[in-house]
């Protein structure tokens, strides 16, 4: 989600603060045994409806609808199938005129000639948690129709990196695993979403055999964001679970600015690492409680962001309270 305004936040807020309480303390597998069906179900997908849309934004071209199994729009468009695609997926009551779109939609055509995918699923997230939870098992199927399809126009999964926040985290999760034609490269979870989650099977949320590689961050952990490792390489920012600069929890009146701030710098601190891939310097941890505690100094080469720097475990780093997040070298 993304708050605009403090107040225009209210409702969203009062729907949060009631979701974090009734789904951390009392999600109850048997009563949503539903939501652990993570069967195909593709008879429903309109690939025209309004459900789902793909929007490609490529650099000097304006954003274009790319729809599902349509031949002639897709020769029209601009996507370049050599090219690597990012396909960017936000999360509950958020869509992709937000900035966890914008933020990384900018970051990657800034570093370089990517094919970015925006995937907008709001109509399927806008309204309460446990509808969208059910629409993120909609959309993670009309995801995989995209990948498979784009694989089809001769797409590489190795060129295929798909990054979610929140509850958009579990829908690349569900969508990695039901692929037909193998894994994608890279999943990246940005604070995936906790309630509902926990009790649930790793088939209906992400895993670390959803891509050949899965990295997540967390940035509000045991609130709002998971705090078990999801991936191959787990980040705890600044420990996990309260970010430097955000408003108190605790502080009523910016109950919603807190929620929102916390979770929002997992994408924040996520672009910034595009941008700057020497941003996020990382210590190894053992334990998630060891991160939490701050109590992580094994120093390491590895880098939010880079791949190419990854062993896989638990990794602490260190922020600024405001942009650029990074800290001084
Ligand atoms: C899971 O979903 C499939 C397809 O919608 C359905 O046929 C099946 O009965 C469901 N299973 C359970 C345990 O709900
Ligand atoms: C497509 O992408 C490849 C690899 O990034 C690049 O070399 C090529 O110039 C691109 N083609 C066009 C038409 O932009």
């Amino acid at each position: 989600m993304d708050l605009a305004a403090p107040f225009a936040g209210l409702i969203t807020t009062v729907t949060l603060v009631a979701t974090v309480f009734y789904m951390n303390g009392y999600f109850n597998q048997k009563k949503f045994a539903d939501l652990n069906n993570n069967t195909d179900a593709n008879e429903g997908l309109d690939p025209n409806g309004p459900d789902v849309q793909f929007i490609l934004h490529k650099r000097n071209s304006s954003p274009f609808n790319l729809r599902l199994h349509d031949q002639n729009k897709f020769d029209k468009s601009k996507f370049n199938i050599t090219a690597p695609t990012k396909i960017i997926i936000h999360g509950f009551m958020s869509s992709i005129k937000q900035e966890v779109f914008t933020l990384n939609k900018d970051a990657f055509l800034k570093t370089g000639d990517y094919n970015v995918i925006g995937m907008d699923w709001s109509a399927l997230c806008e309204f309460e948690y446990l509808s969208a939870m059910r629409g993120a098992q909609i959309a993670s199927q009309y995801l995989v129709e995209m990948v498979e399809w784009l694989v089809m126009q001769g797409v590489s999964l190795k060129d295929m990196h798909l990054v979610g926040h929140s509850l958009g985290a579990h829908v690349a999760g569900m969508a990695g695993s039901k692929l037909r034609s193998g894994k994608v490269s890279r999943i990246t979870g940005l604070d995936p979403a906790l309630p509902g989650y926990n009790e649930r099977g790793p088939h209906v949320k992400l895993d670390p055999s959803d891509a050949e590689l899965v990295e997540v961050i967390h940035t509000y952990m045991k609130i709002l964001g998971y705090a078990r490792p999801l991936g191959h390489i787990d980040f705890y920012a600044n420990g996990g679970r309260y970010q430097p600069g955000c408003p108190d929890i605790y502080d009523i009146w910016k109950i919603g600015e807190s929620l929102h701030c916390n979770h929002a710098r997992s994408y924040q601190y996520f672009a910034e690492s595009v941008v700057n891939p020497k941003a996020f310097k990382c210590t190894r941890c053992v334990s998630v409680e060891e991160a939490l505690g701050e109590n992580c100094f094994e120093e390491t080469d590895i880098y939010l962001g880079q791949p190419s720097t990854y062993r896989s475990g638990l990794y602490f780093f260190r922020t600024r309270k405001t942009q650029p997040y990074a800290p001084p070298p």
